[in-house]
């Protein structure tokens, strides 16, 4: 196998020490791996330390080339089959998503044409600081992949997110990333995601908690498969994947007739999204005003996508859906599969605050239609979602092999 080159930048950070087992399991699995560093992580590891464990000089000052592997500034762009950023600052974070290129590490992101992966590392306040995560989100529009860090407790003392993601998950993305498979090349997908919104007056209307994140990583992960994508959403706050066909939606009937008008086309749907049961049985074009001690709002069904799909569902098609309990997961999981003839649910538990809504994380268990019931362990949502796209392979094997008999 050729060997492939990470470009490893490392930046000033406390979680730049943990930079160390990410470039020396790269190195161990058989990756060149080089080290750029800013001066602000020459002060918390020293290159000494990488160049040790890659066996090549480490390159901080952009106008001191090496005098090994030189060439110039943008040497390394141009050699790298992938970017990695571990760990990544507010500040280089802010840097890349403007642009700037006032350093190697910098320069090296503008100029190259390989995938990058930034894992960002910082207090929780910074992290969530709104211009960190525009920063963020204009990285992810252009295509750069984020590692997001994890929640706990952290260097200077405070609890939340921004822990450095572990170099093990860190690893296990950037050899994602370099080794792209192709498992869904040739296939049509069709994700829903987000929340339903159903207007009650001009100004109010009822939802539910989703983010759409679930979905979102299943679409993006679909098309980094090689699939065609088409991601049915509600309203998010999300970025959406690059290289999937958008449809935005508001309410659960828009929804509905989205899918319906793409179902014929799809070779799998994964019905992520979660669509309001109710909605208001009348909508009020004026403001409701305030009057008297309370309010009525009669509701009425709206109707059931899944059912619509499984109605409709021609040979050979997988559907998915979702089942989101905050009691009798499994009873009332298996209940959903019946009835909707879905060939597997994902089910998760939505009382747990670590997983589910809003979370980076799931952890959910597969359900099939013969009674197994898969468990798996807590991960990104990125890799829930690779793990429900390789049983719906499984599942389009199956089919096609029992058609074949
Ligand atoms: C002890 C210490 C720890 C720091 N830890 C972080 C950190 O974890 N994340 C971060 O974004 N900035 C951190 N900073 C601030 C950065 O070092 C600072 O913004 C610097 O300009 C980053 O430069 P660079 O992005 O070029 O490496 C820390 C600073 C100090 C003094």
């Amino acid at each position: 196998m050729e060997q492939k080159t990470v470009v490893l930048g490392i930046s000033g950070g406390i979680a730049a020490y943990k930079a160390a087992e990410v470039a020396s399991s790269l190195a161990k699995s058989g990756y060149e791996v080089r080290v750029v560093m800013t001066q602000g992580a020459t002060k918390f590891i020293a290159p000494l330390t990488f160049q040790t464990l890659t066996g090549h000089p480490v390159v901080v000052d952009m106008f001191a080339v090496p005098p090994i592997w030189n060439v110039g500034h943008v040497a390394y762009a141009e050699a790298a089959d992938l970017v990695l950023i571990a760990p990544a600052t507010a500040n280089v974070i802010a840097k890349m998503a403007h642009g700037l290129a006032d350093d190697m590490l910098t320069a090296t992101v503008l100029a190259t044409k390989a995938p990058v992966l930034v894992a960002p590392a910082m207090n929780c306040n910074m992290y969530l600081n709104p211009a960190v995560q525009h920063n963020l989100s204009l990285l992810q529009q252009r295509g750069f992949h984020i590692m997001p860090p994890e929640e706990g407790r952290l260097a200077c003392g405070t609890t939340g997110p921004g822990r450095l993601a572990s170099p093990e998950k860190i690893v296990a993305a950037a050899k994602r990333l370099l080794h792209p498979r192709t498992d869904l090349a040739g296939f049509r997908v069709l994700v829903t995601a987000g929340p339903t919104r159903e207007p009650i007056d001009p100004v109010r209307y009822l939802s539910n908690r989703s983010t759409g994140k679930m979905g979102y990583a299943l679409a993006k992960v679909a098309a980094e498969l090689g699939a065609e994508v088409t991601l049915v959403s509600g309203p998010t706050a999300l970025v959406p994947p690059a290289g999937v066909r958008l449809i935005e939606v508001t309410t659960a009937q828009e929804m509905l007739t989205a899918v319906l008008a793409h179902l014929n086309t799809a070779d799998a749907l994964v019905m992520a999204a979660a669509v309001a049961d109710f909605r208001p049985r009348s909508y009020s074009s004026e403001k409701i005003k305030k009057k008297g001690e309370s309010l009525s709002l009669e509701l009425e069904r709206t109707e059931d996508i899944l059912e619509q799909v499984a109605r409709r569902k021609k040979t050979g098609q997988v559907v998915v859906g979702f089942a989101a309990e905050s009691s009798n997961l499994i009873v009332n999981a298996e209940h959903k599969l019946r009835r909707k003839r879905l060939d597997f649910i994902v089910a998760n538990d939505i009382t747990r605050t670590d997983t589910g809504f809003a979370s980076d994380n799931n952890e959910v268990k597969i359900l099939w239609p013969d009674g197994r019931v898969e468990e798996l362990p807590l991960a990104l949502k990125d890799e829930i979602a690779v793990a429900i796209w390789e049983r719906v392979l499984l599942r389009r094997e199956e089919i096609q092999a029992a058609s074949a008999k």
